[in-house]
């Protein structure tokens, strides 16, 4: 009789993971995981009701979750706090949509909200993990910014304004802390059948980018697939 591949331990046993946007989509499946594969995982959601379905939903996994909103210093330390002195893995998944609105249409609650979730909410969990990481030398951060942080994809203003910034922040982390023993990596994800709010809220927009992405044929991924390439890149 032949054995498979030997596997010793799960990959994340005795690690600690910070998953941000943990309460629905790919930070879900983020979250879950790892956990499943012997991880401590801090899910960190701004919906309280989604992070009370996870931990419902998943009882025997060592899930601690905090309800945060991550532009915000505080709920950024709070997070962090409740990882208890050991990050091994900071999983920045938590994002929002624009509603596809254009730049004459965007108005700047919309423009700012984005930002602050998706560009400067990524930045402080890393500045809030980094301190911890490097106390040991080791760690693992890795950013979702989306195929619209790419050339040549585009979405709505704000959000494809955002996303080549987390790709920036993924370049800059990765060259200064790289020789210190943080690997900071970005995955880029094209459409994934998610909760995320794919609604136009611009006719500009649907007659634009949504017939564009039907033309394509642009494929649609499921969430898992896009957990297991970030988990690769714990
Ligand atoms: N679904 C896609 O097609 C797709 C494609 C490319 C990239 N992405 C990116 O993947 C990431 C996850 O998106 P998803 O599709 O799983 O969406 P989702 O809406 O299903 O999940 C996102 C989660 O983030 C949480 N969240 C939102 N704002 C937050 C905040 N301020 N603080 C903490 N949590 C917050 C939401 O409550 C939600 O549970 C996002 O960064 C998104 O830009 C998604």
């Amino acid at each position: 009789m032949t054995s498979g591949p030997q596997s010793a331990l799960p990959r994340f046993a005795g690690r600690t993971a910070i998953v941000t946007g943990a309460g629905s989509g790919i930070g879900l499946a983020t979250a879950v995981l790892p956990d499943s594969e012997g991880a401590r995982v801090v899910a960190a959601d701004v919906s309280e009701q989604r992070l009370t379905d996870l931990t419902n939903q998943f009882p025997d996994l060592d899930l601690v979750a905090v309800t945060d909103d991550i532009p915000q210093v505080a709920d950024v330390e709070r997070i962090v706090i409740a990882a208890d002195g050991k990050i091994d893995v900071l999983a920045d998944v938590a994002g929002i949509m624009d509603g596809f609105l254009p730049a004459a249409e965007v108005g700047d609650a919309t423009w700012d909200r984005v930002f602050a979730v998706n560009t400067t909410g990524t930045l402080r969990l890393i500045r809030a993990a980094l301190p911890v990481m490097l106390e040991v030398g080791s760690g693992a951060i890795v950013n979702v910014p989306s195929e619209a942080g790419l050339p040549g994809s585009t979405s709505g203003v704000s959000y494809t304004a955002s996303k080549p910034a987390v790709v920036g922040t993924t370049k800059s982390t990765a060259l200064m802390y790289g020789p210190l023993g943080i690997r900071t990596n970005a995955t880029a994800p094209g459409p994934v059948r998610t909760n995320v709010d794919g609604t136009a809220r611009s006719e500009l927009a649907g007659n634009r980018i949504l017939a564009l992405f039907g033309a394509l044929g642009v494929p649609v991924a499921e969430e898992v697939e896009q957990a297991t390439g970030i988990a690769f890149l714990r």
